[in-house]
């Protein structure tokens, strides 16, 4: 028999997700940036545990030798002068510590020892001389590591008299082992800079790349060569014949149906003419409309496969743009309102771009009254709206309009129609801007169409 547990479907998340996912959040997005932390990182981890075993053991136990070596010296000092009083003695031993042993002593009168100093917040070496002499000699003792830097001073209470010791700081204490950790520093800091050079020729070629691949989603044309380490060239050439066979795949698509529709223009001229020649009745009337209708289109879509094939990206006043399409619209006799706002200088192909525009201004036009043309450019887009107060589009209807030769006019004015594909070319022209268009309600009651394209 199994036996089920209740499983709810809202499991906590575990607590290594969500610190991962902070940790994402505070960590670097750039490829530089994060290349530079995983080589920064460990080296900065390793100097630390490197200087802490470092402080930890060499210097202290070097501190605590050298302590240990100078209180001997002190306590044989103290020894000597036990067993040999005297003025003379005191000093022999004064000019024998003097020269032998590097230290200057002095034998005081006894009396008190000076109040004690404070001690310094970080020393090794007060706290290893303190142990040495409680340990070695243990008699009262005044200890000043601070005062005078070179030096320190030692006082120690014998049964006659007051010993006072002033060495050298060295003599207790590794004093250049500072020089150890600036050394790391120095040195890494060279090793980070250099890391920084090569990291920087490394990512460049990344950058490149990058940069090429969101040109071409945006139709314009970057001069690229692949550069730097093998697997990023490799993804560069990969790159430039992907590039390569879309071009060439669109080519080839155009090319075929450029070829069909001559050939059909060829077989319509034919059309028309017998049908001229024949005798004129209710029937072949209705066949020239239709003749007539089928040239339209088949015109009107070899234009459009001609295209603006091969114009190339350029920089643009968004406002000036604007403005000769306002004047356009208003010598064809309608109202127009235009506004913009952000940078005007915006990189697009300015012919297949007012292309797109002007397409969509002749809807407009071809079923409203009044027109307002709206543009907004941000950090990333460039948006146009192009608003009506006409009828409008049912919001059910708005993905077909875009197919070609799909006109809703049958029910409206047929006769005065288009071809139906001027939505068609517009939204091809925007997505090869790497953008699109989207059709909604205007406030003016009609349609809105909304042309939007990164910039
Ligand atoms: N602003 C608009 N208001 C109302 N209906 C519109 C508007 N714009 C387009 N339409 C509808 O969408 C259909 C498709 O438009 P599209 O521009 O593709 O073709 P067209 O204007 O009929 O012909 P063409 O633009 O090729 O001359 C149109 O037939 C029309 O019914
Ligand atoms: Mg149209």
């Amino acid at each position: 028999m199994s036996l089920s547990l209740p499983v709810s479907s809202e499991q906590p998340r575990p607590w290594w997700r969500a610190f991962s996912r902070k940790l994402a959040m505070l960590l670097p997005k750039g490829l530089y940036a994060r290349a530079l932390l995983i080589v920064i990182a460990p080296m900065v981890i390793l100097q630390c545990v490197l200087t802490y075993v470092f402080m930890e053991r060499h210097w202290q136990r070097v501190t605590m030798r050298l302590s240990n070596a100078l209180t001997n010296e002190i306590a044989a000092i103290a020894d000597l002068h036990q067993v040999y009083p005297g003025r003379k003695n005191d000093d022999l031993l004064v000019r024998i510590a003097q020269q032998r042993l590097d230290i200057d002593i002095e034998f005081l009168p006894k009396g008190e020892l000076p109040p004690a100093l404070p001690k310094p917040f970080f020393s090794i070496i007060d706290a290893a001389l303190s142990n040495e002499i409680k340990r070695q000699i243990g008699k009262p003792f005044w200890l000043d590591t601070v005062g005078r830097s070179n030096f320190i001073e030692i006082r120690i209470v014998l049964d006659d008299s007051i010993l006072r010791v002033v060495a050298l700081r060295n003599a207790a204490y590794a004093s250049n082992s500072h020089i150890f950790i600036l050394w790391m520093i120095g040195t890494s800091f060279v090793l980070i800079v250099v890391a920084i050079a090569f990291l920087g020729n490394q990512i460049k070629p990344i950058l490149l790349l990058a940069g090429a691949a969101e040109a071409f989603g945006k139709g314009r044309d970057l001069d690229f060569h692949p550069r730097g380490a093998r697997e990023v060239r490799q993804a560069g050439y990969a790159f430039i014949e992907m590039k390569r066979r879309i071009e060439r795949a669109f080519e080839q698509r155009t090319t075929m149906l450029n070829g069909v529709s001559h050939d059909l223009r060829t077989i319509l001229m034919r059309f028309k003419l017998s049908l001229a020649l024949m005798r004129q009745t209710e029937e072949t009337r209705d066949l020239q409309k239709d003749v007539d209708e089928m040239q339209r289109m088949l015109e009107a879509y070899l234009a459009f496969a001609r295209g603006d094939a091969g114009e190339s990206a350029a920089e643009i006043d968004v406002q000036e743009f604007l403005e000769d399409l306002r004047l356009d619209a208003e010598r064809a006799g309608f109202e127009t309102k235009i506004a913009f706002a952000g940078d005007p200088v915006v990189t697009l192909r300015p012919d297949a771009f007012k292309r797109c525009l002007v397409n969509l201004i002749g809807n407009a036009q071809s079923h409203a009254e009044h027109i307002s043309i709206e543009a907004v450019r941000d950090q990333r887009f460039l948006t146009v709206h192009i608003d009506d107060d006409g009828p409008g589009i049912p919001p059910n209807r708005r993905e077909d309009v875009f197919r070609p030769f799909f006109r809703l006019d049958s029910a409206r004015n047929q006769d005065e129609g288009g071809t139906g594909l001027g939505l068609a070319i517009a939204r091809d022209i925007a997505r090869s801007h790497g953008g699109d268009i989207s059709l909604g309600d205007s406030q003016a009651g009609g349609l809105r169409a909304t042309v939007r394209v990164p910039v």
